[in-house]
């Protein structure tokens, strides 16, 4: 996979004033549509779906890993320039969810697993369980933004996938990824982005958005993610833009690594 620096490769032309308008009334609707969902979410009703969403993220993450298998193979090659000069690669891996990377790490790698939904841990065991190549330290219950249980500058990478589209503050977690990496370190995103505005794909990632975030545990389909990483003050930055092989609302992708 070739990278290219700072690469906003998203082209700006826009949807028409007339398309705009259309844009925002049917997304309007289908808010006002899913207003039961909020005020439901609100009162707490909804928070069975926690224990529920990780059966359903473990089967996506199957067919995921299965279309993008290449792609995060070609990504993950690039750990080996992060080695200590002593002892092991030590990971922390961000929203692992599942634990769907596991496979693409090298023997010997030291993984720190965290995740706000502590539902996950069953499967998160079955993939450590699966990839024994690898030394796992422990599996901490916590958001990306507060990595408070993490000391400063104690890892050589920090990995998120398909996380960035879900958290609450992007700036405060790559914040947090800065401050737990040694200087040298790297963090690796594969992430789904908002497309480029003068597609159908843009349209219907803000019409469908309201749905999507209820359905996807709220997963949100029109972050512009890359900006926030360029933003970020890494040192250095090898960032793509791809079209995965996925269904339309998301297809754009953006990934490669950053060096604090
Ligand atoms: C779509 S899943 C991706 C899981 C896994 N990284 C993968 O690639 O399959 C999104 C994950 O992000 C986690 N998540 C949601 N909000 C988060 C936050 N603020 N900080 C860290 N992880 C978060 C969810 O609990 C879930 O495990």
């Amino acid at each position: 996979m070739t990278f290219h620096k700072n690469t906003s490769t998203v082209k700006n032309s826009g949807l028409s004033v007339k398309m705009t308008l259309i844009m925002n009334a049917c997304a309007f609707l289908c808010k006002v549509l899913t207003l039961p969902l909020h005020v439901a979410e609100l009162i707490g009703l909804l928070s069975f779906y926690k224990r529920v969403i990780p059966v359903m993220i473990y089967k996506i993450t199957l067919a995921y890993n299965y279309i993008m298998n290449e792609k995060k193979g070609e990504l993950f090659r690039n750990l080996s320039k992060f080695y200590p000069t002593k002892g092991s690669l030590r990971i922390l891996e961000v929203g692992c969810g599942s634990g769907a990377n596991f496979e693409h790490y090298p023997t010997g790698c030291r993984i720190t697993c965290i995740d706000p939904n502590p539902h996950f841990k069953n499967y998160l065991e079955k993939s450590m369980a699966k990839n024994d190549h690898l030394v796992y330290d422990s599996f901490i219950v916590a958001s990306g933004e507060n990595l408070q249980a993490v000391e400063e500058n104690s890892l050589d990478v920090v990995v998120c996938t398909l996380v960035l589209c879900s958290v609450q503050d992007t700036p405060k977690v790559l914040q947090e990824v800065k401050r737990v990496l040694r200087p040298g370190g790297a963090f690796f995103f594969l992430e789904h982005v908002v497309s480029d505005p003068s597609t159908w794909t843009y349209f219907f990632q803000h019409v469908l958005q309201p749905f999507w975030y209820y359905i996807y545990d709220g997963c949100q389909t029109t972050r512009a993610t890359w900006k926030h990483i360029e933003a970020a003050g890494f040192s250095d930055l090898e960032l793509r833009h791809i079209q995965a092989p996925l269904f339309f609302m998301i297809k754009p992708h953006i990934c490669g690594y950053a060096i604090k």
